[in-house]
């Protein structure tokens, strides 16, 4: 994968962040997935006043790629616009995309596109949990 298309994955991931309801942490993330057609689910975390029933980002994308009918996707971006450092998925997200994409895919992370680290799925989550059940 060009970097080129990593850096429009970000672009909308950045975009998705602008929808985030995020009143409790002020703490906006967005997330974008490319899918096999060329197409880009977004996806932005989801706050609650009951704090646990908090949806990152990342789950966002993933369980709208699904309803949509898709079953894997290519490539992940996730923007973190306020944050001083790139921010990677959190685990809970980790073990949920290993569900649908393998471990040689791209992840871009990064509050901007010049601090941004790229990273595959694998190196965000070795010994991958429960492979071996994998649908
Ligand atoms: N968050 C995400 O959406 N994705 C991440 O990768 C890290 C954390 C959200 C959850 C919560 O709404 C806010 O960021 C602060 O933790």
């Amino acid at each position: 994968m060009q970097k080129s298309d990593l850096e429009k994955l970000f672009t909308a991931a950045l975009s998705a962040s602008m929808n985030s309801y995020s009143p409790y942490s002020h703490f906006p993330v967005g997330a974008a997935l490319l899918m096999e057609d060329g197409s880009v689910v977004t996806g932005c975390n989801v706050e609650n006043r009951s704090y646990g029933l908090t949806n990152c980002a990342e789950r966002s994308a993933v369980f709208s790629a699904i309803s949509k009918g898709y079953k894997t996707f290519k490539a992940l971006a996730i923007a973190a616009p306020q944050a001083d450092y790139p921010v990677g998925p959190c685990g809970a997200c980790r073990q949920v995309l290993t569900e649908f994409a393998p471990p040689d895919t791209p992840v871009i992370f990064g509050s901007n596109f010049e601090n941004a680290v790229i990273k595959t799925l694998g190196e965000l989550y070795p010994f991958d949990s429960l492979h071996e059940l994998k649908g």
